[in-house]
């Protein structure tokens, strides 16, 4: 539970907020860049942190990220012509280039010194990969990108996706550390099909061979958490009993700000996990990966990331390509999805009495319809935390921590410039019961370039 104050500052993020200073410190990886693939193609509208953007590539391949709003009047910069190495306000004609200097301000005299004063605001960034990264932030030297293991591999190695969900950000977050509902949301009502992984459900399974560790998951359905403060954030351990003398522990890694790397399953396994990026206070871009650390994933990987479908229903950890609605203009608009809110995320109640625990049509769909429905930001003062939420007390501590360390006395964390402690995984190992399961897991959990680990 949080007082009403603490539960402020922790979701809102606004210009000038606690929390807003604290994300803006970090890179965020606002767009993919298949998004903005083509030189002088069409503006397009972005929100990030409650603030609208217009994003465009220029004619030489830069991008620009600039305030929705011309600094002449105001007019919209999405109608911009897309001219050589800039962007033109049609109101006028005012240009700016990628990081909103003026170019051209064709309606003012040629000796005004006007233009020497006014810019666009413009936020810098960076490719890597599949990812464009901007800043936000104070610097105006940035700090280094986060080496993020899924940013850091060939992009075929990487399959990554985007929808939008509406609740607030740090409600998705909780989400996806919260590693007790997967025994129960993300379940079927044949036992034995649990046991097998529901195969092709799950974004992340894709070996297939997940017997042991589901198994365990099943029968142990209230697992002991222990949770530890880090450089990067909060490391998680969820213990369940395995054999007589071993358990089982599924480590999940929150990073600040807004990571999360899920444990895997199976003999050589993929890596899944989110950047919950803030759209505003009230919806959330859920940028979801998965990768292989070793190989580019195959055709068949490729074809179940893309199109879900197994017994837990379509929807996997990813959105299926199919599951949007027809895009508008509107930020985000090609990633609200066709299972939401207003058609209670497409239930089936036959199903629910049938195939599935929970009758929603998959994993996310699943974690959706249980986020949004606690409101866009939930009320924590009535909530009522129990043992296995002890990842999200941390997680929750951390990042008031962390904000307030910011606001009151400007220490920074230091995961903000030292990129290398995002090169991290997630693990899922079985160790013998007297082990001490941080030092056991250490080998596990590093990303090291062309190591695979088996996961059970
Ligand atoms: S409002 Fe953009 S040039 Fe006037
Ligand atoms: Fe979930």
């Amino acid at each position: 539970m949080l007082s009403k104050e603490e539960n402020e500052l922790l979701t809102r993020i606004g210009a000038g907020t606690t929390m807003g200073d604290l994300v803006r410190q970090y890179w965020l990886p606002a767009l993919l860049t298949s998004e903005l693939a083509e030189a002088d193609g069409n503006p397009m509208r972005v929100r990030l942190l409650g603030e609208d953007l217009i994003a465009f590539r220029d004619s030489a391949g830069q991008v620009g990220l600039l305030a929705n709003n011309c600094p002449h009047r105001g007019a919209s910069l999405f109608f911009g012509r897309k001219e050589e190495r800039g962007l033109r306000c049609v109101y006028h004609g005012w240009k700016f280039g990628v990081e909103g200097q003026w170019l051209d301000m064709p309606n003012e005299a040629p000796e005004s010194n006007f233009k020497d004063k006014v810019r666009a605001k413009g936020y810098p960034w960076q490719q890597r990969n599949g990812g464009i990264w901007t800043y936000m932030g104070p610097r105006s030297t940035p700090p280094p990108l986060p080496d993020l293991e899924w940013n850091l591999l060939p992009e075929s190695h990487v399959y990554l996706s985007k929808r939008v969900a509406e609740s607030n950000w740090v409600q998705t977050l909780e989400g996806e550390i919260d590693s007790s509902h997967s025994g129960f949301l993300h379940t079927v009502l044949d036992e034995e099909a649990n046991y097998l992984g529901v195969q092709g459900a799950v974004g992340d399974r894709l070996t297939g061979n997940t017997a042991r560790g589901m198994y365990y998951k099943m029968k142990d359905r209230h697992p002991h958490f222990e949770v530890l403060d880090t450089d990067y954030g909060v490391l998680i351990g969820a213990r369940r009993a395995a054999e007589e003398d071993s358990f089982y522990w599924r480590i999940t890694q929150f990073l600040l700000p807004f990571h999360t790397v899920i444990p895997p399953y199976g003999p050589d396994p993929a890596f899944s996990g989110h950047a919950w990026i803030p759209i505003d206070e009230h919806h959330t871009l859920a940028l979801c990966f998965t990768y292989h650390p070793l190989r580019p994933l195959t055709e068949d990987e490729l074809r179940r990331l893309k199109y879900g479908g197994g017994r837990l229903g379509q929807q996997g950890l990813h959105p299926s390509v199919d599951a949007f609605q027809e895009p508008t203009s509107e930020p985000w608009s090609q990633y609200r999805s066709i299972y939401n809110k207003a058609n209670d995320y497409q239930m089936d109640w036959e199903a629910q009495r049938t195939v599935r625990y929970s009758g929603l049509p998959g994993v996310w769909p699943q974690d959706s319809a249980c986020q949004e429905s606690m409101g866009p930001i939930y009320d924590r003062t009535s909530e009522h935390l129990g043992t296995s939420d002890a990842g999200i007390i941390r997680a929750r501590r951390r990042l008031i921590g962390a904000a307030t360390a910011l606001r009151e006395r400007g220490i920074l964390p230091p995961s903000v410039d030292q990129p290398e402690v995002y090169n991290l995984r997630s693990a899922s190992v079985v160790l013998p019961r007297a082990d001490n399961w941080v030092e056991a897991s250490a080998e596990f959990r590093e990303a090291r370039p062309g190591v695979n680990f088996a996961a059970v």
